[in-house]
């Protein structure tokens, strides 16, 4: 099979790290681009530390354009208090190697899917959804360019980690997450019911800390990271490692369950911002909820793609 054309648009963020060391490492995914956008840390850091996983993935070929610095309508509200001031925990960053583009992710986004064939890109995304939002609102007839996307966003009732029922991408910038989910380009949608289910146990975490290199070694770091901080709020064993179940779910569509699903985004200030409300009777809805993921065969694929 020829690789996915993939774009990957993110916040790293610690989890979005190993969402790339994981993309980077797969040959299935032909990536062409990282983007980049204001969440868990402001922009210019996100474009920084996607250029120094980049770097640590040893991918000097894939570009890395920085892109919208806040939300749509909304000032930028950060989750560093989850991924740290320099929002990759403790790993070490310095200056990458891997230089920004001068683009900007938005104009280069349209000019990608300007020049795409209908249904070609697919996009991966696993910050807030702020920069295809942005082309998609201004361009509506690129949709078509677009195979389909897969998102890391969204909780059912009662299963926020932002608010009670608000997921942090969401939450952040509702407004986009509502131009992509109406956009009418396929979208699936991976939410914290399933993204709970795969948490980084310390068996899980010493199987990735017992593989050698570099990547394994940065790996091991970022999740050690997740899982203090984790523990020390939830007493619990593992931090959720979100936003690889997106790359996870496009290398093996079989580890996911989904149902089709109508998907709405609460856009209005009080208890109702950034939730996701899910209709389940649209059986041919173009949008689909994630409910499981299997967290061993995540695993299982994150282990060997790591692997020197
Ligand atoms: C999502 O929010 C961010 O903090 C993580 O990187 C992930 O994309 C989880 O709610
Ligand atoms: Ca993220």
């Amino acid at each position: 099979m020829n690789p996915i054309p993939l774009i990957i648009d993110c916040d790293p963020g610690v989890d979005d790290a190993v969402a790339l060391l994981l993309a980077l490492a797969s040959p299935e995914l032909d990536v062409q681009a990282i983007t980049t956008v204001a969440g868990n840390v402001g922009g210019d850091l996100t474009a920084r530390n996607a250029c120094w996983m980049a770097q640590i993935a040893g991918r000097h070929d894939v570009p890395v354009y920085p892109g919208a610095t806040r939300p749509m309508r909304r000032e930028l509200v950060d989750a560093a208090y989850v991924h740290g001031p320099s929002g990759l925990g403790d790993l070490p960053v310095g200056v990458p190697t891997v230089r920004l583009q001068d683009a900007h992710a938005i104009d280069w986004i349209e000019q990608a899917l300007r020049a795409a064939e209908p249904g070609e890109l697919t996009f991966a995304l696993l910050g807030p959804m702020t920069n295809l939002a942005h082309v998609l609102q201004a361009h509506p007839d690129l949709t078509g360019k677009i195979d389909r996307i897969v998102a890391m966003g969204g909780a059912g009732p009662g299963k926020g980690n932002i608010t009670g029922n608000a997921e942090y991408n969401i939450w952040a910038d509702p407004d986009a997450a509502e131009v992509v989910l109406d956009s009418g380009a396929p979208v699936l949608l991976i939410g914290l019911d399933a993204t709970h289910e795969v948490r980084s146990t310390a068996a899980r975490t010493a199987r990735i800390a017992a593989i050698p290199g570099e990547r394994a070694r940065a790996c091991t770091t970022l999740l050690e990271f997740a899982n203090r901080l984790d523990a020390d709020q939830h007493r619990r064993d593992g931090a959720p490692l979100h936003d690889p179940c997106v790359i996870a779910a496009l290398l093996r569509p079989d580890l996911v369950t989904a149902v089709p699903a109508g998907i709405t985004v609460g856009t209005v200030d009080g208890a109702d911002l950034g939730v996701t409300h899910l209709d389940l009777t649209l059986s041919d809805s173009l949008t689909g909820w994630v409910t499981h993921l299997d967290a061993d065969g995540l695993f299982d694929l994150l282990a060997d793609r790591l692997a020197p």
